[in-house]
């Protein structure tokens, strides 16, 4: 793996994971010789400061959630008119006012917390624009956020969740210049509130689908998509000199990861929890797939590697996985935490890492997204992949909004299989 700067840096500062309270060991990675077809223009070397490795730190993140009126009080739709664009004279000054149907959390708990409700949108004001979903991804990070995990990033309640939906402009406030109704649009990340049939969202947080691409691939890979992104071309730049370890390798994010990992050249191993996820990690690219479940993934990955080890993992599954990622890693090699779907790692022994020499990185899609022209960049490179057949995008799920609780249970209950997206009860349900 060919290391380019020998600088080490301690730094600061590691969003919700509490773990290793504000330990990062940096070093620059790149890979030599792209494919520039998969890869495309822009790949960085590494050199951030980790106080913005995880999720942005927003002062002023209120204007970044959803402005539907999640603190008014619901209207009862029955009294007004019931047209979607109704006027109603509230306080004795007349605003135009939309109800809309959207998911509703009140507190912190299960998959039952999420309320099916009308709540009332409003136009769109200065920057912003207003979107009719025609589909929103599911992410995992939005059952971390239901459970009360990560306040950091939560809207206070009541709060819609959902941080990725397509779909089209119906109105636009003053001083956009980037989009205009009619126009197809998606976005991934902030602000949250996704989970509604419209919503209102600035517009330099949306890039535009392009005509080929149905919005529901478009809801079931922008936020999945970047983020493999970022952990394959961003954070560290993967290549064929690699060889990685990808758990939930048949996951929304890790079916990405594996993809492209393969196409940039790298041996992928992945781990799943059974043989049907199997057979899809196969299919997307790995070259290994361990059963978790039934095998010991550390043996198996010493086996695999003629007991070398890999220069990277990927880990979004954290508690279960940790110790067992430090372990295969190779001398020098990264471990990538980019998501806890067990819980936080506990009782960490950083001694793993000083005496492997080792890296931990904590990325976050919100931090490498978050200058329009970085957004943009990206997405035009996930999408030209998704064109090109690079990347093949699993929507294996589909529910209707109204039924976003069964989604989350299955989601949590490991049921899934690549991407899963809701579709608002006013669209059609596309076929399966
Ligand atoms: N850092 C970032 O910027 C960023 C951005 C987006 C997403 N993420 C992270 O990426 C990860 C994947 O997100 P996703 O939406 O694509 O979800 P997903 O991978 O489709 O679903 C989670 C998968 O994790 C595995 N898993 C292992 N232990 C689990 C447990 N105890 N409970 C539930 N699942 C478990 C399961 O796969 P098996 O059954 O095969 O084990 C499950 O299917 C999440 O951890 C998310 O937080 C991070």
């Amino acid at each position: 793996m060919p290391i380019t700067s020998n600088r080490y840096s301690i730094q600061v500062s590691l969003h919700s994971l509490a773990l290793l309270k504000h330990f990062v060991f940096r070093q620059s990675l790149v890979r030599k010789n792209m494919e520039p077809e998969v890869g495309g223009s822009g790949g960085r070397q590494l050199a951030v400061g980790a106080d913005k490795c995880g999720y942005t730190d927003h002062d002023s993140r209120s204007n970044l959630f959803l402005n539907i009126k999640s603190n008014s009080p619901t209207l009862n739709p029955n009294s007004i008119d019931s047209s979607s664009d109704s006027v109603i004279q509230r306080d004795s000054v007349q605003a135009t006012v939309t109800m809309v149907k959207a998911i509703r959390v009140y507190e912190f708990g299960g998959p039952e917390v999420m309320k099916w409700e009308d709540v009332e949108l409003d136009e769109p004001k200065k920057g912003e624009i207003k979107v009719r979903n025609k589909a929103i991804g599911i992410n995992y990070l939005e059952v971390y956020m239901r459970k009360g995990l990560v306040p950091r990033i939560t809207p206070p309640s009541p709060f819609t969740p959902g941080m990725e939906a397509a779909g089209v402009v119906i109105a636009v406030g003053p001083e956009v210049t980037t989009c205009k109704v009619g126009d197809m649009v998606a976005y991934a990340g902030y602000p949250v509130g996704a989970y509604t049939e419209e919503q209102i969202l600035p517009a330099d947080r949306v890039v535009p689908v392009p005509p080929s691409l149905d919005p529901v691939i478009a809801a079931s890979v922008l936020f999945k998509g970047l983020t493999a992104l970022v952990l394959v071309r961003r954070c560290l730049q993967t290549g064929p000199e690699h060889t990685i370890l990808v758990h939930a390798a048949a996951g929304g994010v890790g079916s990405l990861v594996c993809q492209w990992a393969n196409a940039l050249g790298a041996t992928v191993i992945g781990t799943v929890s059974n043989k049907v996820k199997a057979v899809q990690a196969k299919e997307d690219g790995c070259h290994h797939v361990i059963i978790y479940k039934e095998e010991k993934f550390v043996d198996r990955v010493m086996e695999i590697t003629s007991r070398k080890g890999v220069d990277v993992v990927y880990d979004s599954v954290g508690k279960d996985t940790f110790e067992g990622s430090v372990a295969c890693l190779k001398a020098g090699g990264y471990l990538v935490l980019y998501g806890q779907a067990s819980g936080s790692p506990e009782h960490v022994n950083l001694q793993m890492f000083f005496d492997k020499f080792l890296h931990l990185e904590f990325p976050s899609v919100m931090f490498y997204t978050q200058a329009r022209k970085d957004l943009l960049e990206a997405s035009e490179e996930l999408f030209s992949n998704v064109a090109k057949g690079v990347l093949r995008v699993r929507a294996n799920h589909k529910y209707p909004l109204s039924q976003v609780t069964q989604a989350h249970l299955d989601l949590e209950d490991r049921k899934t299989i690549g991407s899963i997206v809701l579709i608002p009860d006013n669209q059609h349900l596309p076929d399966a």
